[in-house]
């Protein structure tokens, strides 16, 4: 008899394992005080659970460290680049496929190729990389979430699409000839690694026809985005979700990935468009800044690792086991009573530090006082996305308080198994008995740009 069994299993069995860090609470406390409160100035061998970022930390296939023998490291016209571009090519449906080394690589390419002072650039929202290469050219990037995306408690099937209605009055106001491009990103990474539905990527593409304003996708986590349609979205239920990829890749004039994420490799990432004109100025830029057409920043096995990994990544069971895990953490953490972006996301569960801390004064980096703290009882490592992040400063120098005050624990694909996931669950229940003892932070030194990778903290007085 068919029968559906409650576990979800991890689809893969374990080849090659890697020892993580087992350490005591006094060595956490000593490694923290060292590393001055910030998490990203901790060494990796002292890290239990890395949820740091879910970005070139997957565990490749036994097909993918295979592949990487056959990489032919030819300067140009490498047979890996054919097969790569092949593979690019099958998925988006685009004709100009440029490899780059990351996804900021094919942002900057993209952006200093289209975008100057005087333009916008519109996005349901643009990730931290994208806003920063838009601005670095002297345009403005300006996110349209969708209604209700920012009202973190409140489950909604799609709350990683943009509001239409706004992008069109903003449109209006300053006029189709000032915004050259449009930018979903799938999974919103920057609201919750959040999807956005088929129907919201429609309506887009239409307003963008209208306007003749160029769409492209920001596609890092473009499976998750097509499992969540599959899962959520009526008519889809039925679709194969490498078809619902190919669809939504098909709305679009163009598309980048950071393949950190959804091709599973370590680095790689890749720029995809039709617009001749406009890869001819991308190409010129990947030439000077990145290498030559057919490997742009890479070696020939990271694109035959990347070609396996965007294939792998569509595998059904793979993407169910995935999209459950978080799911099953997330819903944990719920049940615990963790204000989290509800429902979780597809690549991590982002917690309200704001609301979970409320003791914590809101210039005292509540959100990096609890990634603080969850090392410090069990050696997770996460990522604070709040004041620290966004490094609003006043006239003096002081940091001012965020909208967003989020801690993002985001989960490497095909690493951890559920005992590593039950016991993230664990350490957060322990947390929660005794919340009232984390204590805030204050700013020992601060970079000006980026202050969050390397900012120094201690404890607040
Ligand atoms: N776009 C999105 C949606 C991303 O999440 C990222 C990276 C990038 C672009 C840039 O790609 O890192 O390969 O240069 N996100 C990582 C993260 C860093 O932790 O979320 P990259």
């Amino acid at each position: 008899m068919e029968w559906k069994p409650k576990t979800i299993i991890e689809p893969f069995k374990i080849k090659a394992v890697e020892p993580i860090a087992m350490t005591s609470r006094a060595e956490r406390e000593a490694a923290l005080k060292k590393a001055f409160y910030n998490p990203f100035s901790l060494p990796a061998e002292k890290v239990t659970i890395d949820f740091l970022t879910d970005s070139g930390t997957g565990a490749m296939s036994a097909a993918q460290w295979g592949a990487l023998m056959n990489g032919d490291e030819s300067y140009a016209g490498a047979r890996s680049y054919y097969r790569f571009e092949k593979t690019v090519k099958d998925l988006t449906g685009f004709e100009e496929i440029i490899p780059a080394h990351q996804g900021r690589a094919a942002e900057k390419i993209l952006f200093q190729s289209i975008a100057r002072k005087g333009i916008y650039i519109i996005s349901n929202s643009h990730f931290d990389t994208t806003r920063a290469n838009v601005e670095y050219t002297g345009a403005e990037a300006v996110d349209f979430p969708a209604e209700g995306a920012l009202d973190w408690g409140k489950p909604a099937p799609f709350k990683g699409n943009a509001n239409v209605q706004a992008m069109e009055s903003f449109i209006k106001d300053k006029g189709a000839e000032n915004i050259p491009l449009c930018v979903m990103t799938v999974t919103n990474n920057s609201l919750g690694g959040q999807p956005v539905s088929m129907q919201n990527l429609k309506e887009v593409r239409a307003l963008c026809s209208k306007y003749g304003i160029k769409l492209f996708l920001d596609t890092a986590r473009f499976a998750e985005n097509a499992y969540f349609i599959k899962m959520r979205e009526k008519g889809y239920e039925n679709k194969p979700v490498r078809e619902i990829a190919k669809e939504m890749y098909r709305l679009a004039d163009g598309a980048w990935q950071s393949s950190k994420k959804d091709a599973i490799v370590n680095i790689g990432g890749w720029l995809a468009m039709n617009d001749k004109e406009l890869s001819a100025k991308c190409r010129q830029l990947l030439i000077l800044m990145e290498g030559f057409n057919t490997y742009g920043g890479l070696a020939g096995r990271d694109l035959e690792a990347m070609a396996v990994g965007l294939d792998e990544v569509l595998d059904e069971n793979y993407l169910h086991y995935r999209i459950a895990s978080t799911e099953y953490l997330g819903n944990a953490m719920l049940k615990a009573g963790i204000p989290i972006i509800n429902p979780p996301g597809g690549h991590g569960v982002y917690i309200d530090a704001k609301k979970y801390l409320p003791h914590i004064k809101p210039d005292q980096f509540p959100a990096q006082a609890l990634t603080c703290a969850l090392y410090l009882e069990g050696g997770i490592r996460a990522v604070e996305i709040g004041m620290l992040m966004f490094g609003k400063r006043d006239s003096s120098g002081k940091f001012l308080p965020a909208d967003m005050e989020l801690v993002r624990l985001a989960i490497p694909r095909r690493v951890y198994t559920k005992s590593h996931i039950d016991y993230v669950i664990e350490v957060f229940e322990h947390l929660t008995a005794h919340k009232e003892e984390i204590q805030g932070l204050e700013i020992v030194e601060a970079a000006k740009i980026l202050p969050h990778f390397t900012a120094k903290l201690k404890p607040a007085k």
